[in-house]
């Protein structure tokens, strides 16, 4: 099915500062891509199925920038340490256990599952270092109907011998052969995933750096996400100015290729900036950064600024795979962070963390995440008939609600490039 129309309550972004609405309005799905949103149809598409969601909430996809698919399993669990003890106490146990074929079947078969289910429709995927479980997940995400950016980690220092790859050429060569066997799939692509920089040699950085340039692929990776993780990163790496200078010296920081960056929850000016003039995304995942006490982000900057910025539920640091949580989550912390310790910034409002969870995740992806002309027809369908009201509250507010209380809504249907990925009617 190709061109259809969906009726219903229609709400998305054209930029930061508003959300377009058109209550009992129609969205038109014509090969694939969004042919706009109307309060009245016009005649042209009179032809196509609609398919009437009367009085449900329409909006583009979620799109996750930043998430662990093999930390699945420990979700909520081991939150009571900071991001290296967390790593080396619950992370790196959990994530060798995907050397086992039989386990990670059993594993990302759930996580493709759960993200199926979720109101998310494209997300940047970190595996583990084994390239035929992260082959596996990449099967299971194709099958989902769900488009994804995936990467076989790598990470081949101050990591544990039983999750540490024997040498930079070897991690290197598996990576090379893991981006061609990973071709044949139509919704899911390859995306080079060095772990960060402590578990990366130069040499690594550097072979991987050609195979970014041999293949054109995207970049994954982390960034100034806790304050010992930097001070660690600056005795490692002498002679940077930054920690953002660790990638870009080898040309994995934007510029000539996409990346997305996870955190920054302590960048600098001069960090944003280089970030900003090289087009890197943040990836803001707001849950992990208070579970593992990372701190607050300076979100809010990241707009200001015009860094490319989009949110992540960086599973198993978050705990919920759903960018709901995640938008309510962006907006308490910048509360938080505002009132406590930077009155410069402003906290976000609605308007910024569903543009962030939509259009500006989204752009990673290309023209995705509007219901714009000409952008992906990526759409869910949320009931929230179960919320008992006695007013009736106005789509905005509804809206609003969503954010904080989606997890007590129903998702009715849900489309991807105009694919139903499943509809209740
Ligand atoms: N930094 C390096 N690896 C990880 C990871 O798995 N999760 C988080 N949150 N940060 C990291
Ligand atoms: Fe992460």
């Amino acid at each position: 099915m190709k061109n259809y129309v969906l009726k219903g309550n229609i709400c998305y972004s054209r930029s930061k500062d508003e959300i377009c609405i058109v209550e009992n309005g129609y969205v038109v799905c014509e090969n694939g891509r969004s042919a706009g949103v109307y309060a009245v149809l016009p005649e042209v598409y009179a032809p196509f199925p609609c398919f009437n969601y009367e009085d449900r909430m329409i909006i583009p996809g979620l799109v996750d920038l930043h998430v662990h698919a093999p930390q699945y399993p420990f979700r909520g669990l081991g939150m009571d340490l900071e991001l290296i003890d967390w790593l080396n106490t619950h992370t790196f146990v959990e994530e060798a256990r995907y050397a086992d074929l039989e386990y990670a079947g059993r594993a990302y078969e759930i996580f493709s599952e759960d993200l199926r289910n979720s109101e998310t429709t494209r997300a940047c995927i970190f595996g583990t270092i084994h390239s035929s479980a992260t082959l596996l997940l990449m099967e299971k995400l194709e099958a989902a109907g769900l488009k994804a950016y995936v990467g076989r980690v790598n990470m081949d220092r101050n990591s544990p011998g039983y999750l540490c790859e024997e040498s930079a050429r070897k991690s290197a060569e598996d990576t090379e052969k893991w981006i061609l066997d990973s071709q044949g799939f139509q919704h899911v692509r390859p995306i080079l995933t060095p772990r960060f920089t402590p578990s990366c040699t130069d040499e690594l950085l550097e072979r991987l750096s050609g195979l970014r340039k041999k293949y054109g692929l995207p970049v994954q990776s982390h960034l100034s996400e806790n304050l010992g993780e930097i001070e660690w990163v600056k005795e490692l790496c002498p002679g940077t100015a930054f920690y953002g200078e660790t990638y870009d010296r080898y040309g994995l920081f934007g510029s000539q290729g996409a990346s997305i960056m996870a955190h920054c929850v302590h960048s600098g000016e001069a960090e944003m900036e280089l970030m900003r003039k090289r087009g890197v995304f943040a990836a803001h995942c707001p849950e992990s950064n208070v579970n593992l006490a990372s701190g607050a982000a300076p979100v809010k900057r990241c707009l200001e600024k015009g860094i490319k910025t989009g949110l992540g539920t960086d599973i198993a640091a978050g705990s919920s795979l759903s960018v709901f949580k995640a938008m309510a989550m962006a907006i308490q912390c910048s509360k938080l962070r505002w009132r406590l310790y930077d009155q410069s910034l402003a906290p976000l409002t609605v308007e910024e963390v569903f543009y962030l969870a939509t259009k500006g995740g989204g752009e990673f992806f290309g023209n995705v995440g509007s219901f714009e002309e000409g952008y992906a027809f990526d759409a869910v369908v949320m009931d929230d008939s179960s919320v008992r009201q006695p007013r009736r509250l106005k789509v905005r507010e509804r809206l609003e609600r969503l954010v904080y209380l989606s997890g007590e809504c129903r998702m009715a249907a849900k489309f991807i490039d105009g694919r139903v990925i499943f509809r209740e009617n």
